[in-house]
C-alpha cells in the first residue's frame, strides 16, 4: 500500500512526477475544469487539530476531480482515545478509498497507514507536513522554472514546515539554509534525513544562528508561526525569544532582489511575518495557499492510480 507520509519516502523522481501532474492538472482545471477520474472515491479526512487550507484545498481538490470528501472534526472519532488508531484504521478502511490525517504525534499517522488497507495521508504531524511541501515546491518552480540551484532559506523555528521545506528542496537540487535560535533546531532524524538526500543531490545544507547571515543571495525567504499548533503553552516563553527572527522589509532587502517570501499560512501578522512584507510585492503567501489544491490533486491522483 501506497501512502503520503514524508516526501523523503519518495524518491526525487517521482516527487517530480508528482509536481508534474500538479502542474497539468492546474492547467487543466484553469482551462475548463478537470475530469472526474475521482468519481465514485470518498476522502476521509481526519483533523485532530483545526485547519483552513488543508480541509478545504483536500475536499475542493476530490469534488472538482468527481469524487467526495467525508470530514471528521476533532471531537469526533476520538483517534487513540475513545478507540484505538489500529481499530480506527481497519474500520474506514471498509468505508473510503483514502484517508488523510492531522496529527499532534507523528507516531500516529504511522500507526494509522500501518493498519489501513486504503492509503493515507499525512496531513500535518509534529514532525511534518508534506502537503504543505509539495504546493511550496510547485509555488517556487513556478516563479523560477525549477529549484535546481536556488537558495531556500527559513527563518524561525525548526518546525513540521521547515522540516517538510528542507527536505523537498534539497531533493530538487536547491541548497537548504535554516536560521532559528538556539534551542529550536531541527530534529536529529530530520538533519540526518536531510544529510542523505543532500548528498544525492550535491546541494548543500547550512544551519545558522543569525537570520541575516542566512538570507544572503535568497531566492525564497520562507517563514512560519513560532508557536505552533499543540505548543499553546510555550507560547509566551517563544514570543520572547523569536523577534530577531521576525521577517520584515528590512531582512528582505538583504536577499536577492527577486526573492520571493513565503508562508504555509495562518500567519501571525506583525509576529513572524510583517503586514509590509506580506502584503508586498515580494510575498506570494496567497498563490502559494491556493497550490495547495492543486499539488493535492496530484498526490490523490497518483495514490488512487488514476492519472
Ligand atoms: N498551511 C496549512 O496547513 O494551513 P491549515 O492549518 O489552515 O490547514
Ligand atoms: N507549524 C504550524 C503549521 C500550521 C499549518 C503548526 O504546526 O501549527
Amino acid at each position: 500500500m501506497k501512502h503520503f507520509l514524508d516526501v523523503s519516502d519518495y524518491s526525487p523522481a517521482e516527487i517530480q512526477d508528482i509536481l508534474d501532474l500538479a502542474i497539468r492538472l492546474k492547467r487543466e482545471y484553469f482551462a475548463g475544469g478537470n475530469p472526474p477520474l475521482f468519481k465514485g472515491k470518498v476522502l476521509g479526512m481526519i483533523f485532530q487539530k483545526p485547519s483552513l487550507r488543508t480541509r478545504v484545498s483536500f475536499d475542493m481538490a476530490m469534488r472538482h476531480m468527481g469524487g467526495d470528501a467525508l470530514y471528521l472534526s476533532p471531537n469526533e472519532i476520538g483517534l487513540g482515545k475513545r478507540e484505538s488508531i489500529a481499530d480506527v484504521a481497519r474500520v474506514m478502511s471498509g468505508y473510503v478509498h483514502a484517508m488523510m490525517a492531522r496529527v499532534f504525534d507523528h507516531a500516529h499517522v504511522v500507526e494509522l497507514a500501518k493498519w489501513s488497507s486504503v492509503p493515507v495521508i499525512n496531513g500535518l504531524s509534529d514532525y511534518s507536513h508534506p502537503c504543505q511541501a509539495m504546493a511550496d515546491a510547485l509555488t517556487i518552480i513556478e516563479k523560477f522554472g525549477s529549484m535546481k540551484g536556488l537558495n531556500v532559506v527559513f527563518v524561525g523555528d525548526g518546525n513540521n514546515v521547515a522540516v517538510s521545506l528542507m527536505h523537498i528542496a534539497v531533493m530538487l537540487g536547491a541548497n537548504f539554509r535554516i536560521a532559528n535560535p538556539e534551542g529550536y533546531d531541527m530534529p536529529e532524524v530530520a538533519k540526518q534525513i536531510g544529510a542523505t538526500l543532500a548528498a544525492q543531490s550535491g546541494a548543500k545544507i547550512e544551519y545558522l544562528r543569525d537570520p541575516h547571515e542566512a538570507v544572503k543571495d535568497a531566492h525564497v525567504i520562507y517563514t512560519d508561526t513560532w508557536t505552533s499548533m499543540g505548543q499553546e503553552e510555550e507560547a509566551a516563553k517563544r514570543e520572547a525569544v523569536f523577534p530577531p527572527y521576525q521577517v520584515n522589509a528590512k531582512l528582505v532587502s538583504e536577499a536577492r532582489k527577486d526573492v520571493i517570501v513565503m508562508h504555509c499560512l495562518p500567519a501571525h501578522r506583525n509576529h513572524e511575518l510583517t503586514d509590509e512584507v506580506a502584503d508586498g510585492p515580494h510575498s506570494v503567501i496567497f498563490p502559494q495557499a491556493h497550490n495547495r489544491l492543486h499539488a493535492q490533486k496530484a498526490i490523490l491522483a497518483r495514490l488512487f492510480e488514476v492519472a
